[in-house]
């Protein structure tokens, strides 16, 4: 069910954002030689809790799954929830995307972003360029009148014009006063399923996941961190964006800017 959210509802996600993406700088500064996963989380946990909020992720369930962590840790060739663990260290050259979710008062926000630490590939600084133009691009057509797949389009064709895949089987989502809403935002269109309008006071996570090499991708027997079937890297952007008459406003903040 899709729920549409009111100017009251519109002010508590606003803080929720603000508190996500405050959060994502912090990360952004923890991405290090030496520093390691958990310490990310653990960061980002303290500080979302100083905020009186409380990480979404932690102790959400997935289809029968508890998730024990604040963030998610995904790099280079992981997809998306990848495990914040302490024998996750960075050292460069490296791919670093965090994920995170904030609620505070009875609202979700949701936001990630995708740092490099040291000297990556040429083609890596490409894929990173181009998700987060597939981010941008897909939020542009997150207008009232549009349908869902005219989103899932924006990415694919953003991806493939690079040579790039959008990670098949993981999506976007409604988010508000659940962490996951309905609709459902396929990244790749092989997903599509039934479609459906963007409407006005609908609020949006839009999150391209794009691959170097393949749309293919696995779960490892951890149960949770998605990687590239063939081993590629991968890069994922999120913005929290609420749909005004108007059109598309972004909710959490750029994290380069
Ligand atoms: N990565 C997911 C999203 O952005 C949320 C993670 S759910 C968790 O929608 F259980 F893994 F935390
Ligand atoms: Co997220
Ligand atoms: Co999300």
């Amino acid at each position: 069910m899709v729920i549409l959210k009111s100017n009251t509802d519109l002010l508590g996600l606003r803080e929720a954002a603000r508190i996500a993406s405050e959060a994502l700088r912090i990360a952004k500064e923890m991405v290090r030689e030496g520093v390691s996963a958990a310490d990310i989380d653990e960061a980002l946990r303290d500080f979302i809790f100083s905020q009186g909020a409380e990480p979404s992720f932690l102790n959400y369930e997935v289809e029968g799954k508890v998730y024990r962590y604040s963030t998610c840790v995904s790099i280079n060739n992981e997809v998306v929830h990848g495990l914040p663990l302490r024998s996750k260290v960075f050292k460069a050259p490296m791919l670093v995307k965090v994920d995170v979710g904030v609620y505070k008062d009875g609202y979700h926000a949701d936001t990630a972003w995708t740092f490099s630490l040291g000297k990556v590939p040429p083609r890596i600084r490409t894929l990173m360029r181009a998700t987060k133009e597939a981010l941008y691009a897909a939020i542009e057509e997150s207008r009232p009148g549009n349908r869902i797949s005219d989103v899932t389009y924006a990415i694919y064709r953003v991806a493939r014009r690079y040579g790039f895949y959008p990670a098949e089987t993981v999506t976007g989502h409604g988010v508000g006063l659940e962490l996951h809403e309905d609709p459902v935002i396929p990244n790749n269109p092989k997903d599509l399923d039934k479609d459906g309008r963007i409407r006005p006071r609908m609020t949006l996570a839009i999150e391209p996941m794009i691959n170097v090499g393949t749309e293919r991708i696995i779960t490892l027997s951890d149960g949770w961190t998605i990687v590239t079937a063939d081993g590629s890297w991968s890069a994922h952007y999120e913005h929290t964006v609420y749909i005004s008459e108007d059109g598309p406003e972004i909710l959490t903040e750029d994290i380069d800017g």
